[in-house]
């Protein structure tokens, strides 16, 4: 609804832009007829200060370090809730009772298989491939196997399609880590649940029985829920993209795992631990931090900054206590963390990283965990895309769902050269 009016004087005229207030949160100024009015366009590289869509999703504060989904903060769903049920909330927009919750769990628990064919498309990949390519081709490849929900007009297709990719994920991400190791795949078991599923397909072997630890499977169930969906981000805005020209589902979440795998993005938890080795032992710290610090330096604190937290990631405070639990329950323990622990106290006591506003983000220790766990590094992000998955189905709905949905197609500031006459090759 708009109440309110900015105005906008250009070239001598004056002009009224309605002002759009949501639930909570900035107020945005609705450009959608600036350019009829004005022959102008706006222009923001990176979407700064640009709201692309309506959500009911997810609200992130990020100067108050603020993450509500379906208006749950972050803090008390990774306490209390879990994974299927944050799902469902996401999807549906209130948590479930009991029934709902079972039906739901049900359901994606009987769709984690794959089509026995589809599992042929691992034996195409280098065994070194990164497990992010293999989760691009073989999430992209689902389409080529589910004709029956692909028609994204129909509500049943799309609740389906959805289920399905929820479901297959971790089967997928698991079956990429198997066969990176040159270990036969597991088949799901219906008698686990979701995140031990997940587990025990990654981590079991068909000779013996694996036993799930539960204050494992409770810690991973959480780093699901830390990742699961996080407003307009580059991997949620990419699905959105791809999804507003009516490609299918499965098309679209490919397309978000290959944003998400970039270091600047959810490529940064592989990167973040990978410093943190690099990095070693506290005594080198400041030397890292000064090369963060320089200008001429590309080399960038991986897990630090955000585009949008300008205070604490909440995500990243949870990750910190969840290190603790799961190095007590292995009773394990990691020179890294110690690294990380001083980095972080000795960059938020620095200057730049204060003046900037650079904190911790969700990626900072989330490294550590999985690596105590027993994941590989190259892992990592696959398992940010399993979770994240249920975000993007969430969004992808709720863009195709909304009736004012139009294909997305941004503009530009056009620098090159002007028009000219074509140059025959002797004149050139
Ligand atoms: C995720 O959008 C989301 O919600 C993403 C995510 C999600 O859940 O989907 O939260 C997941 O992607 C978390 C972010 C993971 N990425 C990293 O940890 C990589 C390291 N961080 C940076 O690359 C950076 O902070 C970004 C990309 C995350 C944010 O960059 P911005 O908002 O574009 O800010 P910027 O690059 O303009 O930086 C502002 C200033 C710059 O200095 P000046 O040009 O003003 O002098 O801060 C500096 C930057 O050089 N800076 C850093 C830094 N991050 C920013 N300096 C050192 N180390 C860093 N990590």
């Amino acid at each position: 609804m708009a109440d309110k009016q900015a105005k906008l004087t250009v070239a001598g005229s004056e002009h009224e832009l309605p002002v759009l207030q949501g639930s909570c949160g900035p107020d945005v100024v609705d450009i959608r007829k600036l350019y009829g009015k004005t022959g102008m366009f706006t222009y923001d590289p990176g979407y700064k200060a640009t709201a692309s869509c309506e959500s009911a999703l997810t609200y992130i504060d990020g100067e108050e370090g603020v993450l509500l989904h379906r208006g749950y903060p972050i803090g008390q769903l990774a306490e209390n809730s879990s994974f299927m049920e944050v799902a469902y909330l996401l999807l549906n927009g209130e948590l479930p009772k009991s029934d709902e919750l079972d039906t739901f769990t049900h359901t994606i628990t009987r769709h984690t298989m794959l089509h026995e064919q589809l599992i042929q498309f691992y034996r195409g990949f280098r065994r070194d491939a990164h497990p992010m390519a293999i989760m691009c081709g073989v999430v992209g490849a689902l389409s080529a196997f589910y004709h029956d929900s692909t028609d994204i007009s129909d509500p049943e297709h799309r609740k389906i399609s959805s289920h399905r990719l929820i479901a297959k994920m971790p089967t997928i991400a698991a079956m990429a880590f198997k066969y990176s190791v040159g270990q036969p795949f597991l088949y799901p078991d219906n008698s686990l649940s979701y995140t031990a599923n997940f587990l025990r397909m990654t981590f079991g072997v068909p000779a013996e029985s694996y036993e799930v630890h539960p204050a494992v499977e409770r810690a991973l169930d959480r780093i699901f829920i830390l990742h699961a969906d996080h407003e307009q981000n580059a991997s949620t805005s990419t699905v959105r993209l791809a999804g507003s020209s009516g490609a299918n589902p499965f098309a679209c979440i490919a397309a978000g795992i290959a944003c998400l795998w970039g270091p600047a993005h959810g490529g940064a938890n592989e990167a973040a631990l990978n410093m943190l080795r690099e990095i070693g032992t506290p005594d080198r710290i400041p030397h890292y931090i000064e090369r963060a610090k320089d200008k001429n330096d590309p080399f960038r604190l991986m897990g630090f900054g955000h585009r949008v937290y300008k205070n604490y990631d909440p995500r990243a405070a949870v990750m910190q206590k969840t290190v603790r639990e799961v190095f007590d329950a292995l009773n394990v323990t990691d020179p890294v963390f110690e690294v990380a622990l001083q980095l972080e106290e000795m960059a938020l006591q620095d200057d730049y990283f204060a003046e900037k506003k650079l904190f911790p983000n969700v990626d900072f220790y989330s490294g550590v965990i999985l690596s105590a766990i027993g994941f590989p590094t190259t892992m990592f992000t696959a398992l940010f895309a399993l979770a994240r998955t249920v975000g993007w189905v969430a969004q992808w709905n709720e863009m195709i769902s909304d009736p004012g949905q139009v294909i997305g197609r941004p503009r530009q500031l056009y620098v090159g050269p002007t028009e000219r006459d074509y140059l025959p090759l002797d004149k050139r």
